[in-house]
């Protein structure tokens, strides 16, 4: 019987999968490794670490390309706005029982292959004791923004006790969740760095990069905190049982190649590494890595150790697959501007990535950045059954 978390009048109902795995022929295009599957087991059931999603993720065979949306929860579903009235998001994000059900939401409404854990990436900023706060509109806003060395040695490191909450959430919603994985995330140390400097959302991150080269050491010392503070984030969602992690990087596209390979591409890596130790027998869950306009990162970011890299709009995905080189799945990449276009516009952009997904070993579909707050929800849930349509085997 099919576990996965669906809509009662979700048209992917549990018989319905079962039919798609008895004709689940031939593996993803591209290079097919070894299905390292214990015998017996059951590519589309109960287990989420079979799941498409998974399985896209490590290069295996899959029944369809699995899809999500990167912020498919939030402020462009009703019930989500109606849910927050009245609490503030960092609140929101503390609060267990709504971090499940807000987390859910997406899942029933648009039959999604994965659910993503309702948080922020400066989650663990916060809880540490960072001044943070999500202003409506704007992003998160940093009381007393990191300009000196003595800043960055006083900043709170990130004690993993704080994190019940966190540890709660995530077993109930892997409990709920059944077959449907859970993907758990943090910030990149790049990322969260360009927050606490320029106390804000910032265009340019001018001060992050002047911080960069004018304190090497310091920035060094910042980033390595980061890096730790994300690694015990992850560590405590790995541990409650998420699926798989993704690690956003939003703004690294910001950077030339140089400068990232030597200033924050390490730190991304330590991050990965930290996880990879793992625990004496564990699986590690696959690994993915997003930012926005790295096309000119693309050869150096499959080198901080993820399974996964994700790619904005900028680069078809048969390009983004040359760039990556093998040994690399892709997750991405249609414009969320899309849509907002009118339906004939969607389609033939899904139809594109769909088809220059194929380049890669695994794909994961996905918008090329987050969900704009306008777009009409029944898009988003079209695209999901377009996908899936499109890429039945
Ligand atoms: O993807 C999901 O649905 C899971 C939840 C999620 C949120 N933030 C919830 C959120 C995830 C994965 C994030 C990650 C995040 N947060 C990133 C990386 C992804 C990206 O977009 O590049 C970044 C850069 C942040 C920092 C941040 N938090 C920004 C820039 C904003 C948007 C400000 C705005 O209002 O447009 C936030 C707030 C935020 N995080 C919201 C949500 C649902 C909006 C809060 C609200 O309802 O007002």
């Amino acid at each position: 019987m099919d576990h996965r978390y669906r809509a009662p009048d979700s048209p992917e109902g549990g018989l319905g999968d079962s039919a798609a795995v008895a004709t689940a022929a031939g593996p993803a295009a591209g290079s097919t490794p070894a299905d390292p599957t214990p015998a017996g087991s059951d590519p589309a059931g109960s287990d989420p670490a079979d799941s498409d999603l998974v399985r896209a993720a490590r290069g295996l065979p899959v029944t369809r390309t699995p899809v999500w949306f990167m912020r498919q929860a939030g402020r462009s579903l009703p019930e989500y706005r109606a849910l927050r009235a009245g609490t503030a998001m960092l609140a929101a994000c503390q609060d267990p029982d709504l971090v499940t059900e807000i987390t859910l939401q997406p899942v029933r409404r648009h039959g999604v292959d994965a659910a993503i854990l309702f948080s922020d990436i400066v989650l663990p900023l916060v809880v540490a004791g960072v001044d943070i706060e999500i202003k409506p509109g704007i992003g998160p806003v940093v009381a007393d923004p990191v300009r000196t060395v003595a800043d960055v040695d006083a900043l709170p490191p990130l004690e993993p006790e704080r994190l019940e909450f966190l540890g709660t959430a995530v077993r109930s919603l892997v409990a709920e969740l059944g077959a449907t994985p859970l993907i758990g995330f943090a910030g990149a140390p790049f990322t969260l760095a360009t927050y606490l400097i320029e106390g804000g959302p910032s265009k340019e991150h001018a001060r992050t990069k002047a911080f960069m080269y004018a304190e090497p050491a310091a920035w060094q010392r910042l980033l390595e905190h980061l890096a730790v503070s994300a690694a015990v984030f992850l560590r405590a969602q790995v541990d409650a049982g998420v699926s798989a992690v993704q690690l956003f990087d939003s703004w690294a596209g910001v950077l030339s190649p140089p400068d990232y390979a030597a200033r924050v591409l390490p730190h991304s890596r330590a991050v990965f590494d930290g996880l990879a130790a793992g625990r004496a027998g564990e699986v590690m869950v696959p690994k993915i890595h997003f930012g926005v306009g790295t096309g000119e990162l693309l050869p150096l970011i499959g080198d901080a150790g993820a399974d996964v890299v994700g790619v904005d709009w900028r680069v078809p995905l048969d390009e983004a697959a040359r760039r990556v080189g093998p040994g690399y799945s892709l997750q991405g990449n249609l414009d969320p501007a899309v849509l907002l276009a009118d339906r004939a516009t969607v389609d033939r952009e899904v139809r594109r990535v769909v088809e220059q997904g194929r380049a890669a070993r695994g794909h994961v579909f996905n918008l090329g950045h987050g969900v704009l707050p306008d777009t009409d929800p029944g898009v988003l849930t079209h695209v999901a059954e377009l996908v899936h349509e499109l890429s039945a085997r």
